[in-house]
């Protein structure tokens, strides 16, 4: 009987993780389930035996897949796997897996949510903006960048883009104005916002040669990865620019300062929030649920990552 790790320190919803179960007991496999765990050690000891693991955010490092003698595949649920030692993965002949799209729409959503919230001066009764007629620039044109430009759609936003790895056709499919470079995206728009995933190449790579190209009432929205921003660059937006506001759902290292230096011109979640609704749980989840019994019934590794 094949074993399964179901290991997430940011638990799903109880009806995703009834979803989960349901897969892998109709595929008569057997599921172990960690939630809202400390440290490596549990999951250390949680890995020894299992042939598959779902997971979200969690680490899962060079010392996590030696420790699993028997692991075949991990699915993160969800999008960016910067998270997984793919490396590891394939020395151990390990399958690593995400779950495109399947989380997407959530993450959109709250990006909406934190932009009304912030141009409407946090409901602090003083009068605000509306987001109807400003330019959204989309950095990152994959599965949540296409979500945010058909919500931005129905605000009235003026909508950009930029994708090295987007054909221009597809923006104009979109009805998006798609950018050659991203000098001329940060240029163009009001609010930036990041769908980028986490590489060596796009670590702090938003930088201030970007940022301080942006027009008056710049707002940079980062959805994506803490990472991805120079963290020099974002205070020395904030010191020379009163207009500018950052909006977060990964706290960047210097949460704190921002906090006690530039009042009301950021907002942080406390926890990654982007792709925690119960529907987003649901569909990566399960999505990933059904990907393992996939690989191990069929040979499936169509959302391989390494
Ligand atoms: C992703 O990469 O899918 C998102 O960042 C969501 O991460 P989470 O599953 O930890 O909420």
């Amino acid at each position: 009987m094949k074993k399964v790790l179901l290991a997430t320190e940011k638990p799903f919803a109880a009806p995703a993780v009834t979803g989960i179960r349901k897969v892998f007991s109709d595929a008569g496999y057997e599921l172990s389930v960690l939630e809202k765990y400390t440290g490596q050690e549990p999951l250390i000891q949680a890995v020894k035996v299992v042939n598959a693991m779902i997971i979200r955010s969690d680490v899962i490092d060079r010392n996590v897949i030696e420790q699993a003698p028997n692991l075949k595949i991990v699915v993160r649920a969800g999008a960016g796997y910067d998270n997984i030692d793919l490396n590891a993965c394939t020395e151990k002949g390990v399958v690593a897996m995400n779950t495109p799209g399947q989380n997407s729409n959530a993450v959109a959503e709250l990006l909406f949510g934190m932009m009304l919230y912030t141009a409407r001066k946090q409901f602090n009764g003083d009068s605000g903006t509306e987001l109807r007629e400003k330019s959204i620039g989309i950095h990152g044109f994959g599965w949540v960048g296409r979500y945010v430009a058909a919500i931005a759609k129905g605000f009235g936003m003026k909508i950009h883009a930029y994708d090295p790895y987007v054909d221009a056709t597809v923006f104009e499919k979109e009805g998006v104005t798609g950018h050659k470079d991203l000098q001329s995206l940060y240029e163009s728009c009001q609010f930036i916002t990041l769908h980028i995933p986490l590489t060596d190449t796009t670590k702090e790579s938003v930088n201030y040669s970007l940022l301080s190209k942006m027009p008056k009432g710049a707002t940079l929205i980062n959805t994506a990865r803490k990472e991805v921003i120079s963290e020099s660059s974002l205070l020395q937006m904030f010191e020379e620019r009163n207009d500018f506001t950052y909006l977060a759902d990964v706290q960047p290292d210097c949460a704190q300062k921002i906090a006690i230096l530039y009042p009301g011109r950021y907002l942080f979640t406390p926890k990654k929030m982007g792709a925690q609704t119960e529907e987003a749980n649901n569909n990566a989840g399960i999505a990933a649920a059904k990907q393992i019994v996939n690989f191990f019934e069929k040979g499936d590794v169509s959302c391989k990552v390494n």
